[in-house]
């Protein structure tokens, strides 16, 4: 890049690692996007960001954090207050475990809350005030048909995506009128990795 060239903006997106979030990852850098990818497998992300920096020339930091820890939650915190070429976040990291609300351990309960709502309130908290400042800047939050449709089995899951939902359109109001946007994407069943480990082949679900 050289003096004359404006540095390209700057999509952060978690759950890169695979799926939907990986999908994001390709689709901003097709549009010029450099990114910060953020989940566990950092192997997973290096790969993706080589592949990505041949395809469209972007460059990508990996950033590898876990969600359902303080000090992962920090980290990300920490790289959206402090770069202010950031002008997208997709809160997309999330995770599933399926059970009873009463077999369900605390511990599970306490993760699918950290990855899945208290990861996207804080990564939102640390990445708006830049956002208003700049009058500019793009929040993906995505919740899930769950969210609405909280099937048995799925309790904390689908109740950590209304929160997400509803974040998300608590966020549109207080920013209406200025240039920063949220949206809430509300995927159905959609074929990835988060299926794995659940017990249920997608084979076996109603096309629709
Ligand atoms: N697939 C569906 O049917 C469906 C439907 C509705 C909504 N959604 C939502 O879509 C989003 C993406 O899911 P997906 O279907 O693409 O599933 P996926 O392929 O399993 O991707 C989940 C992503 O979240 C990351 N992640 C999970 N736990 C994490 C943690 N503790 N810290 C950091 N990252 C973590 C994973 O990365 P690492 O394992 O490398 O950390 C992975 O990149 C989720 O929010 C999910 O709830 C999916």
């Amino acid at each position: 890049m050289n003096a004359q060239t404006p540095p390209r903006p700057v999509a952060v997106i978690t759950g890169a690692s695979s799926g939907i979030g990986a999908v994001y990852a390709d689709r901003f850098a097709a549009r010029g996007h450099d990114l910060v990818l953020v989940a566990r497998r950092g192997d997973r992300l290096a790969e993706l960001g080589n592949r990505l920096w041949a395809r469209y020339g972007v460059a990508v930091r990996p950033l590898v954090a876990d969600l359902s820890t303080e000090p992962g939650i920090a980290a990300v915190e920490a790289l959206l207050e402090s770069d202010a070429g950031v002008t997208v976040l997709v809160n997309n990291a999330g995770l599933s475990r399926l059970g009873r609300f009463i077999d369900l351990s605390p511990a599970d309960h306490a993760s699918l809350l950290m990855v899945n709502a208290v990861a996207p309130s804080r990564l939102a908290r640390a990445a708006l005030p830049g956002f208003v400042a700049r009058d500019s800047g793009t929040i993906i939050n995505i919740a899930s048909a769950n969210a609405v449709s909280p099937y048995p089995g799925t309790t904390v899951y689908s109740a950590t995506k209304s929160f997400v939902l509803s974040l998300s359109l608590g966020l549109q109001n207080e920013v209406e009128g200025t240039g920063v946007r949220v949206q809430a994407v509300v995927p159905a069943s959609t074929a990835t990795e988060v299926w794995d480990g659940m017990g249920i082949d997608l084979k076996d679900l109603p096309p629709e």
